[in-house]
């Protein structure tokens, strides 16, 4: 992505021997970056969400481990690394994934040539990450051109939620790099953006970084999608996932379920855009996904900026009533059109995902 005129990813190395973020919570209002120079400062970065996102999430963790290793590269120390950074976020299969990846990576090794081989294995995995998602908007972005030549001369209107962006991931975004590579190939194309209250990251993350990219989109509330489907300003959704169930089961930010029912309801194709990293193959059941329960704040009160530039919080209930925020939620496979991954695109079934993963298929 081009941040005024300069090419930037999410994570990176750092000429220090740190690993450079942008902070995800100043944004929309303000772009800061800051290093991460221990495993507690990745830890504090993925539990606070100055970086989020799954993918961006597990690169952060492999990052994280790294640094631990530069600490403590002992059996404990992995073992104190490990903990700490799993108990971050309990979504995102990708978080664990990529720990384990690391983790395979150096447990075999002497202590001190285990955090270069793991810095090694976390820049392989941004790396991978990279590629993984310019392949699967190759195949979204067929999807889009298709449905764009169904409708000449108008644009095609695309519903996402929450941000599956290029500030989830490492660079491209899963739901939004069919949207990029789509815009670049000319096809007009215009993006309603969810809001995704609590936290706002359609409002303040896939605004911020549509606007920068140049791509048309609308600001809705997460309640307006469904009125929009029923009248035809919908030609297709396409959303992230943090876990993905071999069979297809979809657990994404809260409210995704909804707008899912309402494409199925207005027979809308919902798709799921996910790098097969973000695939739980030991599980067959959606309902099995650990749901993270967030703090009552992020319902009970709102943040933004004001004219003269402050960041204020206001409180918007009343005091004394109770507020819960879970923060992701299951869309079964049956309301989901497909899924697309680096390999193609998947019916969301075992065997839509068995025909284009075999090799892990297999495992369990
Ligand atoms: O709580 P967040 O902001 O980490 O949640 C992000 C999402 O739900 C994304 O849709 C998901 O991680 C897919 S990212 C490409």
């Amino acid at each position: 992505m081009q941040i005024d005129g300069k090419p930037w990813r999410t994570i990176w190395r750092d000429q220090a021997g740190g690993v450079g973020i942008i902070d995800q919570t100043c944004l929309p209002h303000s772009f800061e970056t800051l290093t991460l120079a221990s495993l507690q400062d990745a830890a504090v970065a993925i539990r606070t969400m100055q970086v989020r996102g799954a993918p961006l999430i597990g690169a952060a963790a492999a990052y994280g481990l790294a640094l631990g290793l530069d600490e403590d590269p002992t059996d404990i120390g992995l073992e104190r690394a490990h903990r700490a950074l799993a108990e971050t976020r309990p979504t995102a299969i990708n978080l664990r994934w990529a720990l384990g990846r690391v983790v395979d990576s150096v447990c075999a090794l002497l202590p001190e040539a285990r955090a270069e081989r793991a810095f090694a294995e976390a820049d392989a995995i941004a790396e991978e990450d990279v590629a993984i998602n310019a392949a699967l908007g190759r195949f979204g972005a067929e999807l889009i051109k298709e449905i764009a030549s169904k409708k000449p001369g108008r644009t095609v209107n695309i519903l996402t939620h929450c941000n599956a962006g290029w500030l989830a991931t490492v660079d491209w975004g899963t739901a939004t790099a069919p949207i990029y590579q789509a815009f670049q190939a000319g096809i007009p194309l215009h993006v309603w953006v969810d809001e995704t209250r609590p936290r706002n990251q359609g409002a303040f993350l896939t605004a911020w970084e549509l606007n920068h990219a140049g791509v048309p989109h609308t600001v809705i509330a997460d309640n307006a999608g469904g009125h929009l489907m029923q009248h035809g300003q919908v030609d297709l959704a396409i959303v992230g996932t943090d876990r993905t169930t071999r069979t297809g089961d979809v657990c994404n930010k809260i409210g995704t379920y909804l707008k899912a029912l309402a494409a199925h309801d207005c027979g809308v194709p919902f798709y799921v855009a996910l790098p097969s990293s973000t695939i739980d193959w030991t599980l067959t059941d959606g309902r099995a996904i650990p749901i993270e329960e967030r703090a009552g704040t992020e319902v009970s009160h709102i943040s933004g900026r004001t004219a003269d530039g402050r960041i204020v919080e206001v409180q918007l209930t009343p005091n004394g009533s109770g507020v819960a925020n879970p923060g992701f939620d299951v869309t079964p496979a049956r309301l989901i059109t497909g899924l697309i991954t680096e390999r193609g695109i998947a019916p969301a079934s075992a065997e839509g995902l068995a025909a284009l993963f075999p090799e892990r298929a297999r495992t369990r």
